[in-house]
């Protein structure tokens, strides 16, 4: 069931995670959501460290792997703020876990969510990023109803500054040493597209 969130904002997905028509299959990949048997490929990614280097935290601790595969096994709508959908990306030739993409809600009121996405570094480099986030996009403004989706990164996060300047998202800010990321301050790219945008992509 699709609820309005206000007048000409759009509207935002208001029912369980388990009405979504998941898995989401493209090209090569299966987007799918986590299962308890992912937890040593989850591990794998993020206790990789040019996995961790751009992001807000260091490499995983098997125990802390334990507790955010936890939380993505949880997961149900991504309808309120902060609701969260984490999807596994799988190669579907041969069912390899390739890595992650993420969805939460910024501002349900706004119709503003955000994406995100961790790939092992093992296949970087093939367009499988790509792929599963125009997916994940395509998930955000088609299905769900958002209005707006951001992302940010690193300002020397190159590689995932490429991946969302060729989704087609603006980078609408540069913000200057504006938040201390492991002791040091570092400064962020903030991009951005609108629904109307996605729709009329160059395909
Ligand atoms: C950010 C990240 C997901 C980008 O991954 P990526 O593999 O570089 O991104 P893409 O899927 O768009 O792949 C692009 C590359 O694949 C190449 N490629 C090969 N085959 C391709 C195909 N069939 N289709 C598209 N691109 C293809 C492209 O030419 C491009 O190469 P280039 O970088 O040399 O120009 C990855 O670097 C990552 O996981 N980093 C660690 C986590 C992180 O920092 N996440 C972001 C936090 S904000």
């Amino acid at each position: 069931m699709l609820a309005g969130i206000g007048r000409g904002v759009g509207r935002v997905y208001d029912g369980a995670v388990a009405e979504l028509s998941l898995p989401l299959t493209t090209e090569r990949l299966t987007l799918r959501r986590h299962v308890e048997t992912d937890l040593d490929e989850l591990h794998r990614l993020h206790a990789h460290p040019d996995v961790a280097r751009y992001m807000l935290w260091e490499p995983w601790p098997r125990g802390y792997a334990i507790e955010r595969l936890g939380r993505r096994l949880q997961q149900s709508a991504p309808a309120n703020d902060d609701d969260a959908l984490d999807l596994a990306v799988l190669r579907t030739a041969d069912d390899t876990y390739v890595g992650e993409v993420h969805l939460h809600v910024v501002s349900r009121q706004r119709g503003c969510a955000e994406v995100g996405f961790a790939f092992h570094p093992e296949h970087h480099g093939n367009g499988y990023a790509r792929e599963a986030a125009t997916a994940m996009l395509g998930l955000a403004f088609d299905t769900l109803g958002f209005r707006r989706v951001i992302g940010r990164c690193d300002a020397d996060n190159a590689a995932s500054a490429g991946l969302m300047e060729r989704l087609g998202m603006r980078r609408e800010a540069h913000l200057i040493e504006n938040e201390q990321v492991k002791g040091a301050w570092r400064s962020e790219y903030d991009y951005a597209i609108l629904a109307r945008e996605w729709a009329e992509r160059p395909v």
